[in-house]
C-alpha cells in the first residue's frame, strides 16, 4: 500500500499518548520527561525533535529505504542506548502501525 501522509501518523502519534493517558490514569508529562524536545504538532517539528540528543529521524534516513534505521523507529520497536522502549512502559503502539511511520518516512514524509 501506498505511504499516507502527515495526517495519518500524527494520528498515530497522538492515539499513542491517548493510550498511554487510558493505562495510566494521567496525562503523559512529554514536554517535561523529553525536556522540551519532542513534539509533533507539525511534521517539521517531528522532524527537528531531538530528545537527549537523538535526532528522532536523521535526515540521511529519509527516502532511503533506512526508515527502521530511524532513532524514533527503533525506540518505539526496542530500547535505544539507556532509553527504554516509547512509549514509556507502553502501552507500544502495534507492529502495523509501527510499519505504517517507518513507510512514511521511507516515501520522503510526504503531507
Ligand atoms: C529518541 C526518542 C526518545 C527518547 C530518548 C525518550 C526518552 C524518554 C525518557 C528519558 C523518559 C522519562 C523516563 C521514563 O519514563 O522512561 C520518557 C518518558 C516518556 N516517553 Fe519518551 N523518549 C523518546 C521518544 C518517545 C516517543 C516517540 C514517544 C511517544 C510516541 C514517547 C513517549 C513517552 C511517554 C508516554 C513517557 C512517559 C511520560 C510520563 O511519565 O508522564 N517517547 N521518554
Amino acid at each position: 500500500m501506498a505511504a499516507r501522509g502527515w495526517p495519518r501518523i500524527k494520528e498515530i502519534l497522538d492515539g499513542a499518548l491517548e493510550d498511554w493517558e487510558k493505562a495510566n490514569g494521567r496525562r503523559p508529562a512529554i514536554e517535561v520527561s523529553h525536556e522540551g524536545a519532542l513534539r509533533w504538532e507539525t511534521k517539521e517539528q517531528l522532524a527537528q525533535s531531538r530528545p537527549f540528543d537523538l535526532q528522532l529521524i536523521e535526515p540521511d534516513k529519509v527516502g532511503a529505504g533506512r526508515a527502521e534505521e530511524t532513532n524514533l523507529i527503533k525506540i518505539l520497536r526496542r530500547n535505544v542506548g539507556g532509553f527504554r522502549r516509547m512509549p514509556s512502559r507502553g502501552p507500544y503502539l502495534s507492529d502495523d502501525e509501527i510499519k505504517e511511520i517507518a513507510d512514511w518516512i521511507d516515501a520522503g514524509m510526504p503531507d
